[in-house]
C-alpha cells in the first residue's frame, strides 16, 4: 500500500505525541517528535550556559549549532524512538519544567529552525512518517496528505501535563504548569518565524471531551479514508 505523510500540529500538551505514537505503531510508520528536537537544543544551551532565565547568548548558540547532533533510537520496550543529544539519551531530561520554560525562546531562532527543519525533511523524505510539532503542515511538509490540528482547552492541557510530570515524580505546581502552557501558546503562535497556525487544509480536532480511544477511532477513520484515496 502506498505510504503517506501525516502532519500533526497544535498547541502544547494537546496529546499530539500520544496519538502520533499510536498511529505510527498501527501503520508501521516512523514517528518523529519534533518538539523533542527543540527541547534537545534547549538542553544543550542550558548545559553550556548559553541560556538561563533572563540571559540568552543567542549568537554563541548559533555559532555552535554544528556541534549539536540530534538522533532518535527506537526503544522496543517503550514502543517509540527516544531522543539522543550527541549520543546521550536525553528523553527524560528534556521533559522537565526548566526545559519547558526556555524552549520557546530557542524555537524562535531562525538558524535553529532551519537546521531542525532540514533534518525533519530528511527523516520524512520517503513518506511513511507521522510527525508532530507546530509547523509540520505549514513549513516542514506543506504537501502532507493528512494534516491534523489538535486543540483542547488550556486548563485540560495544563492538567494533563501536570499529571504527567507528577507521575514522573517531578515537583511542580498546577499553577506553574498552567502559566507555562499559556506562555508557550503565546510565544509559539506570535513568533515571526513559522508561528503555530492551523494550515488551511488541516482538520481540527478538539479533544477536550474525547477519551483516548474515541480520539484514536476518529483519527484512524480519517487515515484509512486517506489511504484508500492515495
Ligand atoms: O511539543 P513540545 O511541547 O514538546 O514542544 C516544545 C516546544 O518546541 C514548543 O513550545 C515550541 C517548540 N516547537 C516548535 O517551535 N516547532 C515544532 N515543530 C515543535 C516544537
Amino acid at each position: 500500500m502506498e505510504k503517506i505523510t501525516i502532519a500533526i500540529d497544535g498547541f502544547s500538551s494537546t496529546g499530539k505525541s500520544t496519538i502520533a505514537k499510536q498511529l505510527a505503531n498501527k501503520l508501521k510508520y516512523i514517528y518523529v517528535d519534533t518538539g523533542a528536537m527543540y527541547r534537545a537544543v534547549t538542553l544543550y544551551a542550558m548545559n553550556h550556559n548559553l541560556i538561563s532565565k533572563g540571559q540568552f547568548k543567542k549568537n554563541e548558540l548559533i555559532n555552535n549549532l554544528n556541534k549539536i547532533h540530534i538522533s532518535f533510537k527506537f526503544n522496543s520496550q517503550l514502543g517509540f524512538a527516544e531522543v539522543y543529544l550527541n549520543n546521550m539519551n536525553v528523553e527524560h531530561k528534556i521533559r522537565t519544567i526548566e526545559v519547558s520554560e526556555l524552549v520557546s525562546e530557542i524555537a524562535k531562532v531562525s538558524e535553529v529552525r532551519k537546521k531542525l527543519v532540514e533534518q525533519q525533511q530528511e527523516m520524512g523524505k520517503n513518506k511513511g512518517v507521522v510527525m508532530d510539532g507546530r509547523d509540520i503542515g505549514t513549513v516542514v511538509f506543506p504537501n502532507a496528505e493528512l494534516k491534523l490540528f489538535m486543540n483542547a482547552s488550556v486548563e485540560t492541557r495544563a492538567q494533563r501535563r501536570y499529571d504527567e510530570l507528577l507521575k514522573r515524580g517531578d515537583k511542580v505546581t498546577f499553577e506553574e504548569i498552567l502559566k507555562n502552557v499559556k506562555y508557550r501558546d503565546h510565544v509559539d503562535s506570535t513568533r515571526l518565524d513559522s508561528p503555530l497556525i492551523k494550515a488551511k487544509d488541516a482538520i481540527e480536532i478538539d479533544n477536550s471531551e474525547l477519551t483516548l480511544n474515541e480520539q484514536f477511532e476518529k483519527i484512524d477513520k480519517l487515515v484509512q479514508e486517506k489511504l484508500r484515496n492515495v
